[in-house]
């Protein structure tokens, strides 16, 4: 059931859902002797501590491989008054271990808004980048490799979002952060997975209109319309890494595994949401295991959730039936390096653009904040208007 999607991405070994394996310990390694970096005494005295964090998670034998490049990003970010977002789908080495701020969608957009740094590195994916730079304009946002896109950010342009304007005049557009700065300037509010439902809510009263528009992923929006009962329309836009997990899945894993915990995240299909026992975003499926601590547990996301929750958790039994996000994955710990030393891949968006994005992202920061809202599982699948 471990699937990765696309291609490897740069060295080879191992295999399976281990997304270090993606890249590799051995690749991070070889990374580093080409940067003229080793695990020498004072490496090794500099991250033993941060090998505790990930020791649940990361093996012995290959910290060797990632300490170096950890102990360099470390002392680059401090000469360069950098801070690094590292969103909850990144490897537990950059996550634990090079992240100043760390978690779902929505708690690095509030970090990216607060921070004093004068250099924010996104070790997340573009749209992410963009959201920081959008709020924090007159810091150097870099992202370690401009090709981290995402499916759902690919789904839609400004353009089409104009024509939907069109058709439906006066409906709020309420647009998923996991979209472009351009979508998000045609766009009356911005949601993430923790808030999608609240904000939904919002715009059918704020614009008093009993229907609204949410955009991109068919999936969310049917999600969020089983739990507010609002009528919504919605596009054709799919996450290909939560889209692939199924009932069948479910089945099998509750077979496999009698008692285990099914935690699901809203970019699932609705059927697969409805079967789960709890569901909400990233930072809500965190909060559950780190609270309820169930004996077994099952994340229906990203692999490196498992990982990252496991490492504070390392009692919790993570089964990992996970699919890897192949964006995500670019990121890594020599492309986080090179960003910083040469400081490359700046994010820039046109002021223009920037400046009706950020009415949009502002309008959800302005919100009253809550907890990141679980999703209510065993919900009938609920029509949308798909355009
Ligand atoms: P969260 O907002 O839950 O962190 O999700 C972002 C994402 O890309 C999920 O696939
Ligand atoms: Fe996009 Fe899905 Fe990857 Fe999240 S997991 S960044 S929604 S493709």
């Amino acid at each position: 059931m471990a699937r990765i999607i696309d291609a490897p991405l740069t060295g080879s070994e191992g295999s399976g859902c281990d997304p270090r394996a993606v890249h590799g310990a051995w690749g991070s390694l070889d990374a580093a002797r080409k940067r003229g970096l080793s695990y020498s005494a004072e490496v090794k005295a500099e991250t033993d501590a941060l090998y505790e964090k990930v020791k649940h998670v990361v093996p012995a034998v290959e910290w060797p491989a990632y300490a170096p490049l950890i102990a360099a990003i470390n002392t680059i970010k401090r000469q360069k008054n950098a801070v690094i977002l590292a969103h909850n789908y990144m490897t537990s080495e950059i996550f634990h271990c090079v992240g100043d701020f760390r978690g779902d969608s929505l708690q690095l957009a509030r970090e990216a808004a607060q921070t004093d740094a004068a250099v924010i590195v996104q070790a997340g994916v573009h749209f992410m980048a963009e959201t920081s730079k959008v709020l924090a304009p007159e810091k150097t946002v870099l992202i370690p490799d401009l090709r981290a896109g995402c499916s759902l950010a690919a789904s839609i342009t400004g353009a089409d979002v104009r024509l939907i304007k069109e058709r439906f005049p006066g409906v709020p557009v309420v647009t998923y952060v996991n979209t472009s700065a351009d979508v998000k300037a045609e766009s009356d509010v911005c949601c993430t997975s923790s808030n999608a439902a609240a904000v939904v809510e919002w715009a059918a009263r704020e614009w008093n209109s009993d229907r609204v528009i949410l955009l991109p992923d068919e999936y969310l929006a049917k999600n969020v319309a089983a739990q507010t009962g609002i009528k919504i329309i919605a596009w054709h836009g799919r996450c290909e890494v939560h889209e692939r997990f199924t009932v069948a899945d479910i089945e099998e894993l509750r077979a496999a595994y009698p008692g285990v915990v099914i935690l699901a995240h809203p970019e699932c299909p609705p059927d697969v949401m409805a079967a789960a026992d709890f569901a909400g975003s990233t930072a809500a499926l965190q909060d559950y295991v780190l609270e309820k601590r169930p004996a077994k547990v099952v994340l229906l996301t990203e692999c490196s959730m498992s990982d990252n929750v496991a490492a504070a958790a390392p009692e919790v039994d993570f089964v990992r039936p996970c699919n890897l996000c192949p964006h995500m994955k670019r990121i890594t710990l020599e492309g986080i390096y090179d960003a910083l030393v040469e400081m490359k891949h700046e994010v820039t968006i046109p002021e223009d653009v920037r400046v009706r994005a950020k009415q949009a992202i502002q309008r959800m920061l302005d919100l009253p904040k809550e907890k990141p809202r679980a999703f209510k599982v065993g919900m009938p699948e609920t029509a949308v208007e798909l355009i």
